[in-house]
């Protein structure tokens, strides 16, 4: 890759709006899954004042929607060398292995701490999901680990001193003249007619918690809130993003004709509980294909299913876990048979129709170990933020317990940092543009699919590049909801199309049909800045622990 080579034109920007309110707090943290309401509790219980805000009500984002669980070396058969080991391979060359290190280590105090909070997770066996070399997944409610999650963080949450303001979404960063974040831009979405009421919040760290975005393709098993909005406000602010070409397809997503945005999960859990794949014929589809066959990492899985569709016409393969018997999938896969009952079809008789769907994304907004991303008072945690810890692509059940751990470690940093000087006069947000018009979310969560899926080629990223340049903007009348969405759909997009087109190799969860090799001199990550001029592409350095900040030069460590 060349350095510093600029590509593209700007991103699009959001149309102003009057500001007609204003809040104070010495942190900010957008987002109410597990990584910002963990950084939450622990700024506040250090004392900091924290206000959290979240685009829907407190339930929203992927964490309650978690199935298989959290991913810790517990049981005497395991080891952090071998999870550590796991979670490398997965990522296919390019986690930092640091920061890998970091997160094994941190796993079982973090679900011991989740039980100190009052979660009851499952007794019995630990469970085996894709990539695994030990049985090592905690589960809660069998299929309903996120939701235990979600629910004992939302009740320390209610407990302790962070203020709570649901249904605001965050839109832009407040940038002083050094550069430094310094409040953000955010409104609230219940104002009449669907109009937002913008106002303005100053804080001394604006921490970024707001999810990934599944939503960007047309089908995901994220909620209809992943769209991007935390890596486009930080793009937008001018941060530093990375891996943002290595989006997880999910092999198992529950087929239904003409479904699309949010569709349901099948756990692979159940693959590891002995369901496996098959096509229409009834054959078996990872036999012969890797030695841990069902159970390969998600994007050999992915890779094969897309394989055995496209080659055989069809839309869709089959789980069949008629073999698990209906007791077992009743008492340890309750929302998976619920989701698959309410589509009229029972697990216990018939084989599950599944295809790969967006699912999660290992890229997002460069930070280090504790959250600092490359602007001064911005900071990144749990799947917005791109550590390194996944590398090309992220191990099963690894990122609730990345999203923990990050988020208190952050909370801490933040916690024992001097406390805030206040933030001086002079901030602005980005100009303002036109935005992205809604109308065109389908065509272009289509062209992603087709053109920026689990297998990629040259020529149709070229055309995927060409059909967000030609996307309409917003009609003008007052900010909504709508237009905020489709702007920062149209932000990820451009961003992941980039980024694609320029790693002609495939590794991990990137797969090139043009390039299928995994070339040496592409064991690199690429970090990407948005400018006036377009997108500047940049080899980075390796390490967690060399972020350089944008405004002072100077590096930083954990
Ligand atoms: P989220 O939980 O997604 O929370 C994001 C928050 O940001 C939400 O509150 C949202 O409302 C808010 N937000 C978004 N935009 C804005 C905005 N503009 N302004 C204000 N607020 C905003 N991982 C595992 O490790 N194990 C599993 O078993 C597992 N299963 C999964 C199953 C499903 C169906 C899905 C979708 C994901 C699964 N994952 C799993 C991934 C894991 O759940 C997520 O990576 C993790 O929960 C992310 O946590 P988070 O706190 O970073 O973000
Ligand atoms: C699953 O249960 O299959 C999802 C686990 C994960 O994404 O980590």
């Amino acid at each position: 890759m060349t350095v510093g080579r600029v590509t593209g034109s700007p991103l699009r920007t959001l149309p102003a709006a009057p500001i007609t309110w204003s809040r104070e707090a010495d942190v900010i943290v957008i987002g109410s899954g597990a990584a910002g309401m963990s950084a939450a509790l622990e700024a506040a219980a250090w004392g900091r004042r924290v206000l959290l805000i979240c685009k829907g009500a407190l339930g929203g984002g992927s964490t309650p929607l978690a199935q298989g669980g959290l991913a810790a070396v517990l049981d005497a058969g395991d080891s952090a060398e071998l999870h550590v080991r796991d979670t490398l391979v997965a990522g296919a060359g390019l986690c930092d292995e640091g920061a890998v290190e970091t997160l094994v280590a941190a796993a079982p105090g973090e679900i011991a701490r989740l039980g100190v909070l009052g979660a009851r997770f499952d007794p019995g066996p630990l469970g085996l999901e894709g990539g695994h070399s030990r049985h090592r997944i905690v589960h809660a409610g069998g299929d309903a680990s996120g939701a235990e999650v979600h629910r004992v963080l939302v009740e320390a949450l209610l407990a302790s001193e962070v203020e709570i303001l649901e249904h605001t979404v965050a839109l832009d960063a407040l940038l002083d003249d050094r550069a430094r974040v310094g409040g953000l831009l955010a409104a609230t979405t219940r104002a009449a007619g669907g109009r937002l009421a913008v106002g303005e919040i100053r804080a001394s760290a604006v921490v970024l918690a707001a999810g990934g975005y599944g939503q960007a393709y047309a089908t995901t098993t994220n909620p209809a809130g992943a769209t991007g909005d935390g890596m486009a406000f930080a793009a937008r602010a001018g941060a530093e993003v990375t891996d943002v070409e290595f989006v997880q397809f999910h092999p198992t997503v529950l087929w239904q004709p003409g479904g699309r945005g949010q569709r349901p999960l099948v756990t692979e859990a159940l693959r590891g509980a002995g369901a496996v794949l098959i096509d229409a014929n009834g054959r078996r589809v990872m036999e012969g294909v890797h030695p841990l066959a069902d159970l390969a990492p998600r994007d050999v899985v992915a890779a094969a299913m897309h394989r055995r569709i496209t080659s055989s016409s069809s839309s869709h393969l089959w789980l069949d876990a008629t073999a698990l018997g209906r007791r077992h999938l009743d008492a340890h896969f309750p929302t998976v048979t619920a989701a698959c009952r309410a589509i009229g079809i029972d697990p216990a008789d018939n084989p599950i129709p599944v295809a790969p769907g967006a699912h999660y994304v290992c890229g997002g907004v460069r930070a280090d170990m504790v959250g600092k991303t490359s602007i001064d008072g911005l900071f990144a945690v749990g799947e917005v933020a791109a550590t390194g810890v996944h590398g090309a692509n992220r191990l099963a059940s690894n990122s609730l317990t990345e999203a923990v751990a990050a988020g208190r470690r952050l909370g801490q940093a933040l916690g024992r940092s001097e406390a805030s000087t206040g933030v001086g006069p002079g901030v602005e947000g980005p100009e303002a543009g036109q935005g992205v018009d809604p109308a065109g979310r389908d065509l272009l969560a289509d062209a992603m699919s087709c053109h920026a899926g689990v297998v990629r080629h040259g020529e149709g990223l070229e055309h995927l590049l060409e059909v967000l340049a030609a996307q309409p903007a917003a009609p003008s009348g007052p900010l909504d909801l709508a237009c905020v969405e489709a702007t920062n759909l149209h932000t990820v997009s451009t961003l992941v199309a980039t980024a694609a087109l320029a790693r002609t190799e495939s590794r991990g969860c990137h797969r090139r049909a043009d390039a299928p090799e995994t070339r040496a001199e592409w064991a690199q990550r690429t970090g990407i800045t948005a400018g006036p001029d377009g997108l500047r592409l940049r080899p980075l350095p390796p390490g967690w622990d060399s972020v350089e900040r944008s405004s002072s030069g100077a590096g930083v460590r954990a």
